[in-house]
């Protein structure tokens, strides 16, 4: 199978749970509200997610038509959500008493979706994490033995994982954590699995935060994002980005060659708040509709964005997304090539296109949009189409 599914795959789900969603107070409350370990540690007797969580959370992403989750099998507070011989700090010996991470990883492969796992190298409630390396060798090698320790358990008993999303790595370099050696034994393990950037070493893909990068990235890249303003669950962010914001990023990131991880944080029973599940459920339904102009796309020789939308493309089939619909007629400059058939994506009805002199035209088109966040036209040339340069001085002014 190897990694190419990665690149196709364009949308996946993020999903941050733990001993923080019972808060509500977004997943650093423990850092935030410097609530000591031993009281932190007695919400373990409070964690019982219902147990269809995690299918619910797998059906979700499914009918927003992601491809891949991923899942924190244990943030900075230390909490695992999985069986660890290594730490007694978690879920099976917690009111729930069992292993979330193997309910997670079974629901995924019933889904069909690919398994992510995201796991912070820094856990708070060692000593040995806040004094570094320098301070106290010893014991910051029995911690860095605990890390690998963990993530060894991770690759070893769930069956094949494809991604390993580290975090949490900060302030500390990639032979402080003995990255290097810990991602070799990982790739013995699972040598098909995809490692993100933040274990120190640049392995297989980068993972801007919250923001697409302005120009196309070089490496493989995954942009993560929240639909409000949180990670963890948080009671009182109501602060949602629309449906069209997150469907216009997703087509800015597959313009770009990325991936979009969106993320949804669960309340402390795993339920979903409406907020999130209408609008993953909204970009499901236009990706159910427009998916053709997202999975499987590359960036082509006319992929990027015009001044009222963006262009996505799959070699000789181009996407015009129109987002800002401009009623009656449009016009790109710096396309040429011969079409041989235009139609809206969404009901297959034909469009009238040409292209001329390095424009390409459209026209003769209804004065509302087919999709009120982006109605795709998709154009069919004879062989794959070619950008040219338009120049100003010489068109204005002609
Ligand atoms: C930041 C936050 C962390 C979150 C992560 C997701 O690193 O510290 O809480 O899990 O972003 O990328």
């Amino acid at each position: 199978m190897g990694k190419e599914w990665f690149t196709e795959a364009k949308f996946g789900l993020f999903i941050h749970f733990g001993l923080y969603s019972i808060l509500g107070r977004r997943e650093w409350v423990m850092h935030y509200e410097r609530i000591p370990v031993s009281k932190y540690r007695r919400l373990m007797e409070k964690f019982n997610p219902r147990k269809g969580a995690v299918d619910e959370w797998c059906s979700l992403a499914k009918e927003a038509g992601m491809k891949y989750v991923v899942l924190t099998t244990r943030h900075h507070d230390g909490f695992s959500l999985f069986d660890t011989k290594v730490s007694d700090f978690n879920a099976v010996n917690s009111a729930a008493g069992r292993d979330i991470i193997a309910e997670y990883v079974d629901a995924c492969r019933r889904y069909g979706l690919k398994v992510g796992f995201y796991y912070s190298l820094l856990d708070w409630r060692w000593e040995a994490y806040w004094d570094g390396p320098e301070k106290n060798k010893e014991k910051w090698d029995e911690f860095v033995n605990y890390v690998h320790s963990q993530v060894i358990e991770l690759m070893s008993n769930y069956g094949k994982i494809d991604i390993l999303w580290y975090d949490g790595g900060w302030p500390y370099s990639a032979e402080d954590w003995r990255s290097e050696e810990l991602n070799r034994k990982v790739r013995e393990l699972q040598p098909d699995i995809l490692i993100n950037n933040r274990s120190g070493l640049p392995e297989d893909f980068d993972t801007p935060e919250q923001y697409v990068p302005k120009e196309k990235p070089e490496r493989p890249w995954e942009t993560c994002m929240t639909i409000n303003d949180s990670w963890g669950y948080c009671r009182g962010d109501n602060n949602y980005k629309t449906v069209k914001q997150l469907i216009l990023t997703l087509v800015d990131i597959v313009r770009k060659g990325g991936n979009f991880l969106l993320n949804i944080g669960p309340k402390a029973d795993g339920s979903v708040p409406y907020p999130l599940v209408e609008r993953l459920h909204a970009m499901g339904k236009w990706l159910s509709i427009n998916g053709e102009s997202i999975y499987g796309t590359k960036v082509g020789t006319v992929t990027g964005s015009w001044h009222l939308g963006y262009i996505t493309q799959k070699d000789e089939k181009v996407y015009v997304h129109v987002t800002k619909w401009p009623g009656r007629e449009i016009t790109i400059p710096g396309i040429s090539g011969e079409i041989v058939d235009a139609y809206f994506l969404s009901n297959r009805e034909p469009v009238k296109a040409k292209t001329e002199n390095g424009f390409l035209y459209i026209s003769d088109l209804p004065d509302e949009p087919l999709d009120p966040y982006d109605t795709v036209i998709a154009l069919e040339f004879s062989s794959v189409p070619e950008r040219v340069e338009i120049g100003f001085k010489e068109t204005l002014l002609k």
